[in-house]
This record gives structure tokens, C-alpha cells and sequence, in this order.
């Protein structure tokens, strides 16, 4: 199974991305071993899920939060969405620990508590520029691997995506050399333990485009693609998904 996972970020009005969920709907070829994503805002979230409910499309959110109920201002809980119908939800994107200060320890929590509740989590990792420049991206990558997965209660059917995603190329329109990924998905895979090895799917992400996605999944390495700017758009996002 190859998944097209489509990051809406805060891009689209609530109707924008029902719309684009419509046509999505309309033009899509549906393929059994293609798993197409999307996720848009919270707000978007009832909405488009009507649009895709009787598709092979699935919903996913962009963050949660690791409490059931309670006290939380401004948060949404895995009950809530999967009450939405959300089925996947981006844990610790680099935006979220850029701009939101999320942690490693929070990113741990929401992950714990996703394969807790059933929903899959597909897991952000990937070093800065500077780390990178300074040696440290392979470090970086798996310490933030191996602390996310801390203490995961995995289950039979437990299923985690972990994306890689180097920071420094997204939305750049230049995305890393489809080798360089490659290496970084396989230090991923030894990092993971062999015994639920089969549980983890590895995609990528940093401006994948409909010209570059193929390259990317030579080989069985990486299992997929993340995708921001090239899903907010039909003619944009339906070559891509084809490509995969
Ligand atoms: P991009 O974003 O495809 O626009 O680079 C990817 C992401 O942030 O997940």
C-alpha cells in the first residue's frame, strides 16, 4: 500500500477545501493500493468528510491533543475527531514544533494516545538546515524517532507512519535528492524494533510534486508521500496521485 498523504496546513477557507474534497471525490481513480489522505483543518473537518464518506479517501487532522476531555482551551481531543470520521492525524509536524513549541515529550503523548484510541498517527521527523550543515541530521532524526515512540502500547492492529521530512526543504519547491531520502528512511527502519517492524510505514515529505513523487518510492524504501503546496490543487494533485 502507497499513501498520498495531503497536509492542507491553515490554506484553505472551510468551502475551498469542500470544494477541493468534492472534485477530489469526482476525478479520483480509485486504486486499492493507493491510500489517499486528507487533511485539512479542524474546522473543515465535518464537511469534507460528508464530501469523501463513501470513497476510498480518508480524513486525517493536523494535531490533537492527548487528553480525553477536560479543561483545554482551544484543543480537540481523538474522541472528538474520530467522531468526525478521522482516521489519521499528523503528529509533531515541524510548523507545530516551530511555531507551537511542540516538544519531543508531547509529540510522545499524542502518539501514545492515537494507537491508544485506533487512529494512525503519522509521526513528522526531519533535521534543520543548521543541523544538518553541523552533521547532526542522522541524530536528529532518530532521536526525535526513538522518543516519539517511547513506551507505545502497540496492539495487533497498531499501524504508525512515520514521515521524513527534512525541514529545510519544505515549501521550497526543491525537495532532497531521492537518495538522501532513502538513507534516511532505511537509518529510520533501523532504528525501529524488528519485531513490529511490519506495524510502520515510511513516507516522505518536503515538496513532493507530481514530477518527483515516482523517484521517491524506487526501491520499497519509502512507502509514500507527504504532501503540502502540490495537494491544495486538482490539477496539481491529481498527476500526483497518479504518478505514485
Ligand atoms: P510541501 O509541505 O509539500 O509544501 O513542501 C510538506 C509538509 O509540510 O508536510
Amino acid at each position: 500500500m502507497k499513501y498520498v498523504i495531503a497536509n492542507w496546513k491553515m490554506q484553505l477557507l472551510n468551502n475551498e477545501a469542500v470544494k477541493l474534497a468534492r472534485d477530489l471525490k469526482q476525478n479520483i481513480v480509485e486504486d486499492e493500493n493507493k491510500k489517499v489522505v486528507i487533511c485539512p483543518s479542524f474546522i473543515a473537518l465535518n464537511q469534507v468528510w460528508q464530501e469523501i464518506a463513501e470513497t476510498d479517501v480518508a480524513l486525517g487532522s493536523q494535531n490533537v491533543w492527548y487528553e480525553n476531555k477536560g479543561a483545554f482551551t482551544g484543543e480537540v481531543s481523538l474522541d472528538q475527531l474520530q467522531e468526525m470520521g478521522v482516521e489519521y492525524v499528523i503528529i509533531g509536524h515541524s510548523e507545530r514544533r516551530e511555531y507551537n513549541s511542540e516538544t519531543d515529550i508531547q509529540v510522545n503523548a499524542k502518539v501514545k494516545k492515537a494507537v491508544e484510541k485506533g487512529i494512525i498517527p503519522i509521526i513528522c521527523v526531519g533535521e534543520t538546515k543548521k543541523e544538518r550543515e553541523n552533521g547532526e541530521a542522522e541524530k536528529q532524526v532518530q532521536n526525535q524517532v526513538a522518543q516519539a515512540l517511547q513506551n507505545i502500547g502497540m496492539q495487533e492492529n497498531t499501524k504508525i507512519i512515520i514521515a521524513y521530512e527534512p525541514v529545510w526543504v519544505i515549501g521550497t519547491g526543491q525537495a532532497v535528492e531521492p537518495e538522501e531520502a532513502k538513507k534516511m528512511a532505511e537509518l529510520i527502519k533501523n532504528t525501529l524494533n524488528e519485531e513490529v517492524m511490519d506495524k510502520f510505514t515510511i513516507v516522505y515529505g518536503g515538496s513532493v510534486d507530481a514530477q518527483n513523487v515516482a523517484s521517491f518510492m524506487e526501491e520499497g524504501l519509502i512507502d509514500g508521500v507527504l504532501v503540502g503546496g502540490a495537494s491544495l490543487s486538482l490539477d496539481k494533485f491529481l498527476p500526483l496521485i497518479e504518478n505514485v
